[in-house]
């Protein structure tokens, strides 16, 4: 059996791996893994996962090969939202660690070859900035106030908020303070959103991306991306006509054209460095038009897409993902990225495994729960093997790949989560009935990860973890999975090795032949041939050197080798 230390061996980080490249287009085809710090691993055993347990982690993620790791917020918060209310920007959460210990964590990371990006949240600060605490101490129109969106109310006596718009996590987007006035959170209350219009607003942003910038940091995650320039009139749209408006570029509230001026800003604080620091926009907007000057060269540079996390597991659809975006990275000049997992919504391999249903299919968690228990209809077998093979489908892709922390283990959604110990304000601020936005919430997602098969919360730590792991997640251990042929984990670790070395232009040709049906193939330079059988029934396997297959490979009564249903294989072909 493995023992724990053999898989989180002691190190001196500064000795592990590869050195980093000082190639500026490091990112563009980069796999790159995002870590929910308080989940991954917990090294003081409070049962909030810190960066003492990520460092001593790098090990792992040298080993699994990733080039990039992408850290949500570990900034003081009260956790309002996850951290993405920020209390301080330039600061860690001493809950989670120190700035020695995030200065000692980079060097780990770059030790071993792998780069940092972190995530910024310029949008709305937390109701605890030292901001936000000035404009409830200072009176109406003040600076103070300014740099946030206050208002007088509606009504006789302003009792009413200044417009009837909803949060994004559901309830009133405008909160009453002591003097009467009100402010706007798009998020939850505990989250003012700030008034970009304020040159300190500017100003703060730049220091701050300065500071991490200096501190090695190589790039950021900018989270609500279109949201930060508004622009709203004295008199403010109702719900209904801000909904019936256009998000052209003139919106009040979203993906302003005027944004990509801040953008701008950024992009000549990040060509100030060597290599250049780069940013991916967490921007939800209209068409990929709209994405494209997110992903601007003059802009952050690259741009979330989230389409392949929004599509059902079908070989059309995919196919006509993948085409459009990358025209529109053609059009940019930026590479495209690709996400089936993340911290907003309910893992593949559960999302894969549910029956089709309308609607947004990665909030999908949402109508299975209500509908009658995490049991209720899943195929936990068939929703893992699709993962696999969407997430080899993905990692043959031109362009950087996000992948979250335990899709590598094929890990599921945890839906048992009893209420009162539930975090997510999504849920929070949602009754049973209302829970349109994203059903349970998104906590499912972020329990911390099992790292042995025994133990005081799976090897995550010492402690009870934050968030209760049901006793199924033993099956999906680090422990479990390390070393053993056809694991998810040894999945993962073999695709990314091969993706690294048979990775070179951004390329990609739908091989035309072998593309029909429920099959997709495509090839990139020097021979490497991706296949993809999206059906249920097998097909004949294409000539070519086996790499790598997300599932065994069948054979036929005749003794030739199939491709089965839901899997992947790669390939290389012959002559190449
Ligand atoms: C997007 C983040 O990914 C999500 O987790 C967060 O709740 C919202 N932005 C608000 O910051
Ligand atoms: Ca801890």
């Amino acid at each position: 059996m493995t023992t724990v230390s053999q898989i989180s061996p002691a190190i001196d980080p500064t000795t592990q791996g590869a050195a980093l490249s000082d190639d500026a287009n490091w990112w563009r085809q980069a796999s790159v893994y995002q870590i929910y710090p308080r989940s991954f691993a917990d090294g003081n055993g409070d049962g909030i996962g810190d960066l003492r347990g990520i460092i001593s982690r790098v090990p792992y993620l040298a080993k699994l090969g990733v080039d990039a790791v992408w850290l949500s917020p570990f900034y003081p918060s009260a956790l309002a939202d996850g951290g993405y209310d920020v209390d301080d920007y330039r600061d860690v959460d001493p809950k989670i660690g120190t700035l020695e210990e995030f200065d000692e964590m980079v060097a780990a990371l770059h030790g071993a070859g792998i780069r940092l990006i972190v995530d910024v949240v310029p949008n709305h600060s937390s109701d605890r900035h030292v901001w936000f605490q000035e404009a409830l101490a200072s009176p109406k129109g003040s600076n103070a106030r300014e740099r946030y969106i206050f208002r007088d109310g509606r009504g006789e006596n302003g009792e009413e908020p200044p417009a009837d718009w909803t949060s994004i996590f559901s309830g009133p987007a405008w909160t009453r303070v002591e003097d009467g006035q009100w402010y706007l959170h798009s998020f939850a209350t505990e989250q003012p959103d700030f008034n970009w219009k304020h040159p300190e607003v500017h100003e703060e942003f730049l220091k701050t991306l300065a500071f991490w910038s200096d501190r090695g940091v190589d790039g950021f995650r900018i989270d609500v991306a279109h949201g930060l320039a508004k622009d709203l009139p004295e008199e403010l749209p109702s719900k209904a006509e801000l909904k019936a408006m256009p998000k052209d570029g003139t919106h009040p509230l979203w993906d302003r054209d005027d944004v990509h001026d801040i953008y701008a800003e950024w992009r000549e604080l990040f060509d100030r460095y060597d290599p250049p620091r780069i940013a991916v926009a967490e921007a939800w907007v209209e068409t990929p038009e709209r994405r494209a000057k997110y992903a601007s060269p003059k802009g952050l540079g690259q741009a979330f897409n989230f389409d392949l996390m929004e599509a059902d597991f079908d070989a059309e659809h995919f196919r006509e993902i993948v085409t459009d975006n990358l025209a529109q990275s053609a059009v940019t000049g930026s590479s495209t990225t690709w996400v089936f997992s993340n911290h907003d919504g309910v893992r593949h391999a559960t999302r894969y495994g549910l029956p089709p249903r309308e609607g947004r299919p990665f909030k999908q968690g949402a109508d299975w729960v209500l509908a009658g228990g995490p049991e209720d209809g899943i195929d936990k077998e068939l929703g893992l093997r699709r993962a696999r093979a969407a997430t080899m489908f993905e990692l043959a892709l031109p362009g950087s790949a996000y992948l979250y922390q335990g899709e590598e283990l094929g890990l599921q959604e945890v839906a048992e989560i009893p209420d009162e110990q539930r975090q997510d304000p999504a849920f929070w601020r949602t009754t049973a009935e209302d829970r349109g936005w994203d059903g349970l919430g998104r906590d499912g997602c972020r329990v911390p990860l099992p790292w042995t098969r025994e133990g005081s919360s799976f090897g995550f730590g010492e402690g009870v973890a934050h968030l209760p792991q049901p006793a199924w997640f033993a099956d999906y251990a680090v422990e479990v999975e390390d070393g053993v042929e056809g694991s998810t984990l040894e999945m993962y670790r073999e695709a990314l090795r091969l993706r690294r070395e048979l990775q070179t232009e951004e390329t990609l040709t739908w091989d035309e032949e072998l593309s029909s049906g429920d099959v997709l193939a495509f090839e990139r330079p020097g021979g490497w041939l991706s296949v993809t059988n999206f059906g249920a029934e097998p097909v004949a396997l294409p000539a070519g050197e086996v790499l790598i297959a997300s599932g065994p490979l069948d054979a036929d009564t005749e003794g030739a080798v199939q491709l089965p249903g839901a899997t992947t294989v790669w390939l290389r072909r012959a002559g190449a």
